[in-house]
This record gives C-alpha cells, sequence and structure tokens, in this order.
C-alpha cells in the first residue's frame, strides 16, 4: 500500500528518495512521485503508473536538493492518475504533502475550504490537509503550529509527512492511529523518514517509531519527538537487526519463489529458543503467560485478515484440542464492528504478517476497549501490532516481500500450536507424557517442510496441466479446510484464476452443481483423522466428472487409484498436517501464475500492506 520516505542531510535528496521508494514497491502503488526543495523553492515531479515512469521524469527534468519527500501511491480517493499523486502543494507552492490514510471528512473540508477561495488541484482527500496547513501558517507561529492545527481537524487515521520552503531546515511528520507506521531513521548528519523499516534499511540501523498521535520534527541533525496537542518526549532508539541482503531475491526468479523455499529456514527460527527439545517445554517470555491468566482464560478470539485469518483457523483447532479453551476465529474487518461479548477473561489474539494492517489493528483495539488482554504473533519487527499487544510472539520469518504471504503462513501455524502447549501447560489441562509427545513432534517439521520442497517438479507438471483453466474448488475438512481456503486463495490473488476454497462436507449442498469436466477439483486429503469423510466427497466429485487433484500422504493407496493427480506429501503428525499440506499449494499456485506469465510478487490491485479500512 502507499509507502513514503523523506531525506533531510549532506546528499542529494533525490537519489536516496527513489532508492527508498523502490524498496516499497512490494507494498503496491498506482502512482509515483517526489518534492525537493532547490534554491529555496518546492518542485515537485510525479507520474501515475511504475517507479521507472518518475526515474525517467526525472532524468529528463532533473531536482536537486539536500531535503526531500516522495511516495508511492495506491488510490482510494481518485484515480490512479499524475494530477491524484502525491506530494500534493498548497496554493503558494510554499508547503508540500504526502499521506498515508483516508480524510474521512474531507468532503465536508474541501467544501469548507473551497468557499474559503481555496482552488483544488487533485481529486484527493490528502489536498486537504496542504491547503488547511496553509490556512494556519503564519511566520510567527511556523510550520510545526500550522500541522498541528490542521491535524486536529481531519478525522481517521493518518501518516503524514510535511515540507515547506518557508522552512527548509525540517521535515515534520505525525502519525494518527494505523494508516501504516512512521519510522524515523538516524545517520551521520543526515535523518530519513519513512512508512516502513525496509525503505532506509541499507542506509540506517537506528530507529525511532512514532505512537498514534505523536509527531516529529526532523532536521539534519536529530529529531524531536511531541504530542499532537501535548508535551515533548524522549525518543526512543531502537536497533533493527535485519539483514538487508536476505531481502534480495538471490537465485530465484521471483520473490515468493524464493519465500516458499525459506520455509526451512524460517521454521528454524520460529522455533529457535522456544522449544527445549529436552525437558519437552515451551518458553516464549515475549507472551507475557502468567499462571494465573492461563488458568483464568476462558475464551479466545482469533483475528485477522486474508492468510493470517486462515492460519487462525488452523489454531482454533490447536488450541482447542491441546489446551481445551474455546476459540472464535473472526475476520478483523468484521470483528471490529460486530460488537464481540468480550469479559475479563478473554484473549484477543491477533495475527499479522505487517502488523499494520488497518483492520487487525482495529480490531485489537476493540478487544482492548472491551477490556480483553490482547495478544499478537507479527512478523514486522516494532511494529503497531507488535507494541500495542500486552503479549507476542515474533514470526521470525525475516522480511516477506511477495504480495502473497507464504513463510508467514507456515510461522504463525507453528506459534500457535506452541501456544497451546504452552498454555495447555499452565492451566494444566495438558498432561506431561502428551506434552513431550506434542513437543517432541515439532522436531520433525523442518525436514518435513524439506522434503516436501524437494518435490517441486512433481508440482510443476500439475501447474502446466492447470495453467489455462478458468476455475478451481478446493476441498477440505477439519485441521486442513483452512488450507483449502488459503489453497484457492494463493490460486486466484497471483494467476487470477477464480477459486473456491470450501468445506468438503459442504459441496453437496451447493457447489457440487459446478463440477464438470472442466473443473479442476483440488482435494486436501492427507492422512488426519478426517481422511475417510475427504474421501468419500472426492468419490462423490469424481462421480460426476470433476478432474481430481489429490494431496494425499505418501503410499495412500485410495487417493492414488482416485485422483487424476496426486501431490504426494510425507506423512506428518495431524495437528502439524497444515504446515506441509500448504507447500504444494503455495508452490501450484506459483507456477501456475509464472507460466501465465503474470507478476507474481506484486499481483495487480493488491497491496503488501493494507493500511486503509
Ligand atoms: C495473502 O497472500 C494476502 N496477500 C493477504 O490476504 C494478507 O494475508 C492480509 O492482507 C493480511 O496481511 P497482514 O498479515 O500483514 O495483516
Amino acid at each position: 500500500m502507499c509507502g513514503i520516505v523523506g531525506y533531510i542531510g549532506d546528499e542529494n535528496a533525490t537519489p536516496v528518495i527513489l532508492d527508498g521508494l523502490k524498496r516499497l514497491e512490494y507494498r503496491g502503488y498506482d502512482s509515483a512521485g517526489i518534492a525537493v526543495i532547490q534554491d529555496n523553492k518546492i518542485f515537485v515531479r510525479r507520474d501515475a503508473g511504475k517507479l521507472s515512469h518518475l526515474s525517467d521524469l526525472i532524468q529528463n527534468d532533473p531536482i536537486n536538493g539536500n531535503i526531500g519527500i516522495g511516495h508511492t501511491r495506491w488510490a482510494t480517493h481518485g484515480e490512479p492518475n499524475t494530477r491524484n499523486a502525491h506530494p500534493h502543494l498548497g496554493s503558494t507552492g510554499n508547503i508540500v504533502v504526502v499521506h498515508n490514510g483516508i480524510v474521512e471528512n474531507y468532503l465536508e473540508l474541501r467544501e469548507e475550504l473551497s468557499a474559503e477561495g481555496v482552488i483544488f488541484n487533485s481529486d484527493t482527500d490528502t489536498e486537504t490537509i496542504v491547503h488547511l496547513i496553509e490556512r494556519f501558517y503564519s511566520k510567527e507561529q511556523g510550520l510545526l503550529a500550522a500541522t498541528e492545527k490542521a491535524l486536529t481537524l481531519i478525522r481517521g487515521a493518518h501518516a503524514v509527512v510535511v515540507m515547506s520552503s518557508y522552512e527548509p531546515d525540517k521535515i515534520i511528520a505525525a502519525r494518527i492511529g494505523n494508516a501504516g507506521g512512521v519510522v524515523v531513521g538516524y545517520g551521520d548528519n543526515e535523518m530519513y523518514v519513512a512508512s516502513d523499516i525496509p525503505a532506509i534499511l541499507e542506509r540506517t540501523r537506528q530507529v525511532t517509531f512514532l505512537e498514534p498521535r505523536q509527531m516529529a520534527i526532523i532536521s539534519s541533525t536529530g529529531v524531536k519527538i511531541k504530542v499532537i496537542e501535548g508535551e515533548y518526549v524522549q525518543p526512543q532508539i531502537h536497533i533493527v537487526s535485519w539483514d538487508p541482503i536476505s531481502a534480495e531475491k538471490g537465485e530465484y526468479r521471483h520473490f515468493m519463489q524464493k519465500e516458499i523455499h525459506e520455509q526451512v529456514r524460517s521454521i528454524n527460527d520460529t522455533l529457535a529458543g522456544r522449544v527445549d527439545f529436552d525437558e519437552g517445554m515451551i518458553r516464549i517470555p515475549e507472551l507475557n503467560l502468567t499462571k494465573d491468566l492461563a488458568s483464568r482464560i476462558e475464551k479466545i478470539y482469533i483475528t485477522g485478515c486474508g492468510t493470517a485469518a486462515h492460519a487462525g483457523m488452523v489454531g482454533k483447532i490447536m488450541i482447542e484440542r491441546i489446551a481445551k479453551i474455546p476459540v472464535t476465529v473472526e475476520i478483523a474487518s468484521e470483528f471490529r464492528y460486530s460488537d464481540p461479548i468480550i469479559q475479563d477473561n478473554t484473549v484477543v489474539l491477533a495475527i499479522s504478517q505487517s502488523g499494520e494492517t488497518a483492520d487487525t489493528l482495529a480490531a485489537m483495539e476493540e478487544g482492548r476497549a472491551k477490556g480483553a488482554t490482547i495478544w499478537s504473533i507479527v512478523n514486522a519487527i516494532g511494529s503497531q501490532a507488535m507494541r500495542i499487544a500486552d503479549g507476542y510472539i515474533s514470526m521470525q520469518s525475516g522480511p516477506e516481500i511477495g504480495v502473497a504471504s507464504t513463510k508467514a503462513f507456515t510461522s504463525p501455524l507453528v506459534d500457535l500450536y506452541m501456544m497451546a502447549i504452552l498454555i495447555g501447560h499452565m492451566r494444566g489441562s495438558l498432561g506431561e507424557s502428551e506434552r513431550k509427545r506434542l513437543v517432541n513432534d515439532l522436531r520433525l517439521v523442518p525436514d518435513l517442510i524439506g522434503q516436501c520442497l524437494d518435490r517441486e517438479q512433481d508440482v510443476l507438471l500439475v501447474a502446466e496441466e492447470l495453467k489455462d483453466a478458468r476455475n478451481a474448488l478446493y476441498l477440505g475438512r477439519g485441521i486442513n479446510m483452512p488450507i483449502a481456503y488459503e489453497g484457492a486463495l494463493k490460486l486466484k490473488e497471483i494467476s487470477y484464476i477464480h477459486a473456491e476454497g470450501y468445506p468438503a462436507g459442504e459441496m453437496k449442498h451447493g457447489p457440487i452443481a459446478l463440477v464438470d469436466r472442466e473443473l479442476p477439483v483440488v482435494a486436501i486429503a492427507p492422512k488426519d483423522p478426517w481422511w475417510e469423510k475427504m474421501i468419500s466427497q472426492v468419490e462423490q466429485a469424481k462421480a460426476r466428472g470433476g478432474s481430481v487433484i489429490i494431496l494425499a500422504t505418501d503410499g495412500d493407496q485410495r487417493s492414488a487409484e482416485l485422483a487424476k493427480h496426486v501431490l504426494w506429501v510425507p506423512d506428518t503428525p495431524w495437528l502439524l498436517s497444515p504446515v506441509i499440506t500448504v507447500l504444494p499449494l503455495q508452490l501450484l499456485a506459483y507456477h501456475i501464475a509464472s507460466l501465465r506469465g503474470l507478476d507474481v510478487d506484486q499481483p495487480r490491485n493488491l497491496a503488501k500492506s493494507v493500511t486503509v479500512e
């Protein structure tokens, strides 16, 4: 989704900002722009489409200066064209703004400003912000006070960055609510501001995150942080340890393929330091789980969006079976408005790769407001979902660049399994021998993932056959039912083939009408407690001419007889089986999209981090 980068220092800001924006490309965008102060005047270059258009524009008509801000925009209000691209200048041309979020009352403000004589040059909600700052600007009060006043008038969640030729020695950034983060980076006589760490990681590891309702006044020598309409606060400096090299594609054609193959490592990393195989114990201190809390929990809501919500559905079965606590999974965009029944002993557990998904953060806030304990499972270190939780588990997946989430699906599955064991042990609902057996099973997972990924060529053969399909039906049951949802989501989001995930038992209540020779039916049928039931459903699809692809456990003769193609997976303890069964489906979607010649890492209309509602 929208990305922001700003620079102030001794260097030419233009290439620094372009490089930072390039590193945020994975978030998805449809126009880009940059503003630089040169000879005390603001110059803007912006264009629709990819960053390469903007680079060409700048090459033909260069802008150079020591201070600048840039933006990649994912359209919300107004078409993705040049006039709507950020940055947006005010009427005098002396103040310029980039912005993530939605000004919810922008129509009202636009009317008010128009009545004052302001001429709008775009269809965006963002433009109202720069005109408001201009309305309040005076030499005596300065840019900070004007920005602060303007921010009090806009409704919604925002990340805003402002620059002015009146005060070319500073950039002002602000965060209100959860429209993505604002991170300030420290250099040597130079400073950075960005919406996400990867934009500036190559240049600095020292950062400060803005909390909601904080502003940063950034000069080339440092930053001051102030609460909006409040006091100045001491900036907290964090050291980021991510390795930028691991964010490169390496030997793979696409980030998605690389990330699928990284899952042996990412699962090893999520286990590291948390599993004591000798004692059969799980240790996750960041979760802040006490014996008292463990024994009090009466209900857990798991919330998240898309792939994260599918991980939560698997987690429900893990927690209910292992820790014996009732779990409800609610899509975050629904949960936030559902007026959920939450009591003191309820936990709201949010799952999010980015930790900045607006709906997920709002769901956490809803839980907080109603008195729940808030936990999160998050990949992006230092993100909002990590910071606002009472306890968290870090996925340890490393940067995920491909828009289609892969390794950030399997890590939370393992985290949920570990969490279930820990809660079960601490509340006394899980006996010692069972606990040791469950912990011991974790030992197998990295090797089983490796075995599965070694079979990529078999998946490629099936992909070649399915690449021209127009629809596909994915079926699953029990703990592998969410894997049908996830397999279908992967296929539709990157290959644009319409795919449905369905609980296999529901097929006869409607979707079976779709089954014919043209419809590939992907049945997830490993040897788990639902296997026999799955097989009988597959028989029903086959009897109606469906072209069946079964995902089956090595040696399963029954599946081999039934299916046109079999995607074999190694035998896996059933509670952990989704970590394995999803892998061939990730590869299948990847190869189909790749054979169709599509932009696998940045599929159309999608953003990596969805920071708007
Ligand atoms: C997954 O492939 C998707 N692109 C999407 O569903 C994603 O999982 C969802 O937007 C949630 O993102 P988050 O994990 O960063 O909160």
